[in-house]
């Protein structure tokens, strides 16, 4: 893994280790990655890094991380037990733990090497929370990007979606098989379906992302930072618009 993509910290918390980041194209990139639950918002924040630099920052991984080491330890703070039951039902994580847990990672907010943040926020409160923590620091958001799929998309994608349980890496069935059925291209690890990706779970999240998403997408749209892309292509062909559509915001925006 190169240290473009260290996430230990952001994962485990701790001191970031992200030594020198080489010079990015457009200087750091500080995205928040908006869409429903299986929209391709992790698929996307991987091809995003690839190209223009920065951490991707996934909170359902930070939750995820931190039940795999409490099953190799066994211990796991009230807080966190919390967060997995529920993130297992489909439900979001109280914003209290959420926001808990970024500040513990504000580290990596202020990384000269930018961000593309996926997963978080979810709530119009913790939009606000993470509009704080940059503001102090002086730094600003790039962009919000909103995927947008359709249910029935959403639904095929998250019920066909095999991860691997040591690198994180996504797969698909059919749209993104990998080259040994079932196994890791990149550690040869068998693969696994997450347990939320079950029919009642994927209901659930559906439901919540409905009720949250209106007020989240105002949020940013009133800010101007608001970009909203068509998620049904292929992941190249979609990160492809996602660059274009950065490009033409930040040319409408630059002085001259
Ligand atoms: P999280 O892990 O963030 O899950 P999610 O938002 O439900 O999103 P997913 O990871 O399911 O989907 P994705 O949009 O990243 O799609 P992906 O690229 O994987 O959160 C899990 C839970 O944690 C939440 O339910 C909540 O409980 C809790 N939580 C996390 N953050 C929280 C917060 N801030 N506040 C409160 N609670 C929080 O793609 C999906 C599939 O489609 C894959 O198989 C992929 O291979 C395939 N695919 C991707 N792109 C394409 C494409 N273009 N064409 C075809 N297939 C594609």
């Amino acid at each position: 893994m190169n240290e473009l993509h260290e996430r230990n910290a952001w994962l485990n918390g701790g001191v970031a280790f992200c030594a020198t980041h080489p010079a990015q194209r457009w200087g750091s990139c500080r995205l928040v990655l908006l869409g429903a639950p299986g929209s391709g918002k992790g698929t996307q924040a991987g091809l995003l890094c690839e190209r223009l630099g920065g951490c991707h920052l996934p909170t359902g991984d930070v939750f995820r991380a931190a039940r795999a080491r409490a099953s190799s330890n066994g211990k796991l703070s009230s807080e966190l037990e919390q967060a997995v039951g529920y993130m297992r039902r489909g439900e979001l994580v109280p914003d209290e733990i959420v926001l808990a847990l970024v500040r513990h990672r504000g580290q990596c907010l202020r990384c000269a090497g930018g961000f593309v943040l996926d997963g978080f926020p979810r709530t119009v409160d913790q939009a606000e929370a993470l509009h704080k923590i940059l503001q102090g620091e002086n730094l600003a958001l790039t962009a919000a990007i909103h995927y947008e799929l359709s249910g029935d998309q959403v639904v095929a994608r998250l019920s066909g979606r095999r991860i691997c349980p040591d690198c994180k890496a996504s797969f698909h069935v059919a749209k993104q098989p990998p080259q040994a059925e079932g196994i890791c291209d990149h550690c040869g690890v068998r693969l696994i379906q997450r347990e939320d990706d079950q029919p009642e779970s994927i209901r659930v999240r559906m439901r919540t992302y409905q009720e949250n998403a209106a007020p989240l997408l105002d949020f940013y749209r009133n800010r101007g930072l608001l970009i909203s892309i068509d998620a049904d292509s292929s992941p190249v062909e979609t990160c492809e618009r996602t660059i274009t559509a950065l490009t033409d915001a930040a040319a409408a925006t630059s002085p001259g």
